[in-house]
C-alpha cells in the first residue's frame, strides 16, 4: 500500500485501492516513495539513451542496438541525509528481464543507482561501463554514486567474478561485494542466470542505523528470500549526497542484448512497496517479438555479406588464375597427355612449399608432390628458362624421353609451362639420391651388395639410353646426384632435363658444354662436342665415387685440388688397390671392387677411344667378358701417367660453370 508523506500525493485508481497498483507523481521537489506495478507509461520518468517505454508499458533500457547506453531516472530526488548526520535508510525493489542471443553472447547489464543531482551521464561509457562511469572518472570519490549491479559480463579490469553476477558499486565498476546471481531456497543456493530471458525480482535495503547493505534476489513471483544473496557492512553517509536521484543505467556491447524493467519501487526509511507481480507488463517473448527486429537487421547484413562474398569469390578467382596461369600453345595439341595442369601441380605441391622441397640443383628446384587425380607420388623440377626459342623442339624431347622405358630411369612424366618456366613432373624416388647415402652421416652406410647393384643398374640404364633407343640419347650429366634410388634401392638415372639426343651417327654441334665439373671428359674442353663416351668418361668418375666414397675432385687444406681418378691409380701403381674402397665398407667383395675400380679408370681415360663402350662395360660388370689385361704400368695407363706429369689434370677440368649451362636449356634443339 502506497503511504503518502510529506508533500508526496498518490492518485489511487478507484478499481484497486487495496493494491499497489498505484501511480504516483510528486508535488514539490522530495518524495519519500513511489511503486510502478502496472508499467511505467505514465510514470514521467527522465529517460536518456536508448531508454524507451514501450507501447506495452515496458521500460525498454536497451533495444538491441550494439553499444548503446541508457539512463531512466525517477523525475523527484530523495532526501538521503541531513548535511551532518548519517546517510538514512532506504528500500528498493525492481523486476527485470534480459535478453540476449545467448548466454555466451551477452552484455553488458543493468544498475539501480543512487546518483547526485547533477551526475553528468552523457560522459559515461556503455559496453562494460553500463553507462555508468568512464574509464577515468571509474572509482572516483567525487562521483558520489551508488548502485546495485546485475552484470553478464566478466571483465578483469573490475575484477568481476564470472560474467553473471550481481554487485554493490560505490563511484564505481568495482564491487565491494558481489556474488554469482541466485538466491538461497531453504539454505540451499540456486543459480539464477540473470540473462535467461525470465522476469526476475531484486531487493536493496540500506540500513542507516546498522550500516548494512543487503540485496536479495529471486525469480519473479517467488517471495523474497529470508536469506539475502549479498550482504555488506558499508556506511553510505561520505558516498550519498544529501539529495539525491534514483534510477536506472544499462549499456550493450558487441551483443544485441535487450535490458528491461517491468517494475519499480522505492522507500525511504522503510521496506520497498510490493510489487504486485500479476500486473506487471510481460517481457517481449523472445521468437516472435525479435522476428520483425531481425527482418530489419537481416537485408541490410545479408546484403554486406553477399557483397562481400561477391568480392571474396572475384579475388579468389583472379588470384586463382594468376596463380595457375600457364603458357599454352596450339603445337602443344599433339604433346596432351604430357602436358600437365599447373593447378594440379600446384595442389600436389601444396602450392610449391619449402616443407615439400626435395632439393636444389643447378637447373631449379625439385619439390615432391601428389597428384590429386591419380594420388601418384612425383617428384616436380620447376626449371626457369627465359627463351622461348626451340621450345617446342624441347617439348617434343620431353615428350620423347616420357616414352623412354627402363627400370634404372627416374620416369618422366611429363610437363608443364608457365611463362618463363617450365616444369617437369619425374616418378617420385623414395630413397632420394645416391650422393646423400654417400656423404651424409644421417644416412646409413650404403653396403657394397647395393652400390655395386646401382653401378650395374646404371650401367645398364646408360646402355638403353646409349643403343636401345631409337636415337642415340646422351645423358651428359652422370654423377651421384643424378642417381636416385626407388624403394628397393635400385639405381634410376634421373634428370633428364639435360639430356639430349641426336639421332644415331650424325654430328652433334654443342653450343654449350653441359655437365658437371670433374665428370666432363677432357675431349670437351677442345671439342665441347658430347658423345656416349663423354658420357661413358663420367660413367668412369662415377663407378670411382660410388666404391671409393669420395667426391671426383677434393681439395686439401692448402687449396690444392685433388683428383679422385688420379689417386685411384697412384693406389694401384703401389699395389694396393683396394686401400682406395670407401674406408666406410668393412666388408666387400674384393674382386668386384677391383673391377669397379680398374673399369672406372679404363672408362674415365683421358684418350676416347682408350674408353670401353657402355655395350662392353656391361658385359664386364656383368662378368660376361673378362677386363683386359690391365696393369698401372702397361701403356694404357703410361698415357695417363704422362698425361697427369704434365698438368693435363686441365683437360679434366670443366670450363663451363653450372650456371653457364642453364642456357642449354633452350639450346638443346639446336643441338641435334
Ligand atoms: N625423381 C625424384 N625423386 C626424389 N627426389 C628427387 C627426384 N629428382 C630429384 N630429386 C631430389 O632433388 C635434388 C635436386 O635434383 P636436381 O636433379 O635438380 O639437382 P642435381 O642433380 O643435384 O643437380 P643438376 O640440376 O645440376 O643435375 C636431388 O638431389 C634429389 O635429392
Ligand atoms: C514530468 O516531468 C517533467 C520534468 O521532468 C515535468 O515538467 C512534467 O510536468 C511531468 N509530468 C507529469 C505528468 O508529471
Ligand atoms: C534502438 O534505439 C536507438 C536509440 O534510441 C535507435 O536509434 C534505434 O533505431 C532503435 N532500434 C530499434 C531496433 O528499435
Ligand atoms: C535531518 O534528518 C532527520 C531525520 O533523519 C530529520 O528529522 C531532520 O528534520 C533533518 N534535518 C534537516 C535540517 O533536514
Ligand atoms: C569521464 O567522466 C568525467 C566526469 O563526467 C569527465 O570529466 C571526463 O572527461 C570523462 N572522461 C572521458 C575519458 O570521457
Ligand atoms: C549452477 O550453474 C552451473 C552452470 O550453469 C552448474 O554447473 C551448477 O551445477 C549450478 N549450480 C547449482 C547449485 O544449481
Amino acid at each position: 500500500m502506497p503511504q503518502a508523506h510529506e508533500k508526496l500525493s498518490c492518485f489511487l485508481t478507484p478499481l484497486f485501492v487495496a493494491v499497489s497498483l498505484a501511480i504516483c507523481s510528486v508535488v514539490g521537489d522530495v518524495s519519500e516513495q513511489f511503486v510502478y506495478s502496472g508499467g511505467f507509461a505514465s510514470a514521467n520518468l527522465t529517460l536518456g539513451g536508448a531508454a524507451a517505454v514501450t507501447p506495452a508499458g515496458l521500460l525498454e533500457l536497451t533495444n538491441g542496438t550494439l553499444r548503446q547506453k541508457a539512463h531512466a531516472i525517477h523525475p523527484a530526488p530523495f532526501r538521503f541525509r541531513n548535511a551532518s548526520t548519517a546517510a538514512r535508510s532506504f528500500s528498493a525493489s525492481f523486476v527485470f528481464g534480459i535478453l540476449c542471443p545467448d548466454d555466451d553472447n551477452c552484455g553488458h547489464g543493468i544498475i539501480l543507482f543512487v546518483a547526485p543531482g547533477g551526475y553528468d551521464f552523457s560522459t559515461a561509457f556503455p559496453s562494460q561501463y553500463i553507462g555508468f562511469v568512464n574509464s577515468t572518472s571509474n572509482g572516483a570519490a567525487a562521483n558520489h554514486i551508488f548502485g546495485v549491479e546485475l552484470d553478464t559480463d566478466q571483465n578483469n579490469e573490475f575484477r568481476d567474478i564470472d560474467g553473471n553476477h550481481v554487485g554493490i558499486d560505490v563511484d564505481g565498476l568495482t564491487s565491494v561485494a558481489s556474488a554469482s546471481a541466485g538466491y538461497f531456497h531453504d539454505g540451499v543456493f540456486e543459480n539464477l542466470t540473470l540473462s535467461s530471458r525470465k522476469a526476475m525480482q531484486v531487493w536493496l535495503d540500506y540500513d542507516g542505523a546498522g550500516k548494512q547493505i543487503t540485496v536479495a534476489m529471486a525469480p519473479a513471483g517467488m517471495a523474497r528470500p529470508v536469506k539475502p544473496l549479498l550482504s555488506s557492512a558499508y556506511d553510505l553517509s561520505t558516498v550519498l549526497t544529501d539529495t539525491a536521484y534514483v534510477g536506472f543505467s544499462s549499456a550493450t556491447g558487441s551483443f544485441n542484448s535487450r535490458h528491461y524493467v517491468l517494475g519499480w519501487s522505492f522507500a525511504m526509511d522503510g521496506p520497498a512497496p510490493a510489487i504486485d507481480i500479476a500486473q506487471l507488463p510481460k517481457l517481449p517473448r523472445f521468437g516472435p517479438k525479435r522476428r520483425p527486429n531481425l527482418g530489419k537487421i537481416i537485408p541490410p547484413v545479408a546484403t554486406a555479406a553477399f557483397i562481400l562474398a561477391v568480392g571474396a569469390v572475384a579475388v579468389l578467382l583472379v588470384r586463382r588464375r594468376l596463380r595457375y596461369r600457364e603458357v599454352r600453345e596450339d603445337w602443344e595439341v599433339e604433346f596432351g597427355p604430357h602436358r600437365f595442369s599447373y593447378k594440379d601441380l600446384f595442389r600436389a605441391t601444396n602450392g610449391f612449399k619449402d616443407r615439400n622441397l626435395l632439393g636444389v640443383g643447378g637447373f631449379g628446384r625439385v619439390y615432391k608432390g601428389v597428384l590429386p587425380a591419380s594420388k601418384l607420388e612425383v617428384a616436380v623440377k620447376k626449371v626457369s628458362h627465359d627463351s622461348q626459342q626451340g621450345m617446342k623442339e624441347f617439348v617434343a624431347e620431353v615428350v620423347s624421353i616420357g616414352r623412354l622405358q627402363h627400370r634404372n630411369l627416374a620416369q618422366l612424366l611429363g610437363y608443364c609451362r608457365r611463362k618463363g618456366e617450365l616444369v617437369l613432373i619425374y616418378e617420385y624416388m623414395p630413397n632420394g639420391s645416391l650422393d646423400k647415402h654417400l656423404y651424409s652421416d644421417e644416412k646409413p652406410v650404403l653396403d657394397w651388395e647395393k652400390r655395386f647393384r646401382v653401378i650395374k643398374g646404371i650401367a645398364s640404364g646408360l646402355l638403353y639410353l646409349h643403343e636401345e633407343w631409337e636415337k642415340v640419347i646422351i645423358h651428359r650429366d652422370i654423377k651421384a646426384s643424378n642417381v636416385l634410388l626407388d624403394g628397393e634401392m635400385n639405381g634410376r638415372l634421373g634428370d633428364f632435363g639435360l639430356a639430349t639426343m641426336y639421332d644415331r651417327g650424325a654430328n652433334a654441334q654443342t653450343t654449350h658444354v653441359v655437365g658437371t665439373i670433374g665428370y666432363l671428359a677432357p675431349e670437351l674442353g677442345r671439342t665441347n662436342k658430347a658423345t656416349p663416351l663423354t658420357d661413358v668418361f663420367a660413367f668412369g668418375i662415377f663407378m670411382l665415387e660410388v666404391t671409393c666414397g669420395q667426391r671426383p675432385i677434393t681439395q686439401n687444406s692448402r687449396g690444392e685440388q685433388h683428383m679422385l681418378a688420379d689417386w685411384v691409380l697412384d693406389r694401384w701403381r703401389k699395389g694396393s688397390l683396394t686401400e682406395a674402397v670407401d674406408a666406410k665398407l668393412h666388408e666387400y667383395d674384393v674382386d668386384e671392387a677391383s673391377l669397379a675400380l680398374k673399369l672406372g679408370l679404363l672408362c674415365s681415360h683421358p684418350l676416347s677411344n682408350s674408353r670401353p663402350d657402355m655395350r662392353q662395360v656391361v658385359r664386364y660388370l656383368n662378368g660376361d667378358a673378362p677386363l683386359p689385361e690391365l696393369t698401372p704400368t702397361n701403356e694404357t695407363f703410361q698415357i695417363l701417367a704422362l698425361m697427369q706429369n704434365e698438368g693435363f689434370d686441365s683437360y679434366v677440368m670443366p670450363h663451363p660453370s653450372p650456371m653457364e649451362s642453364v642456357n642449354t636449356m633452350s639450346s638443346l634443339a639446336s643441338e641435334k
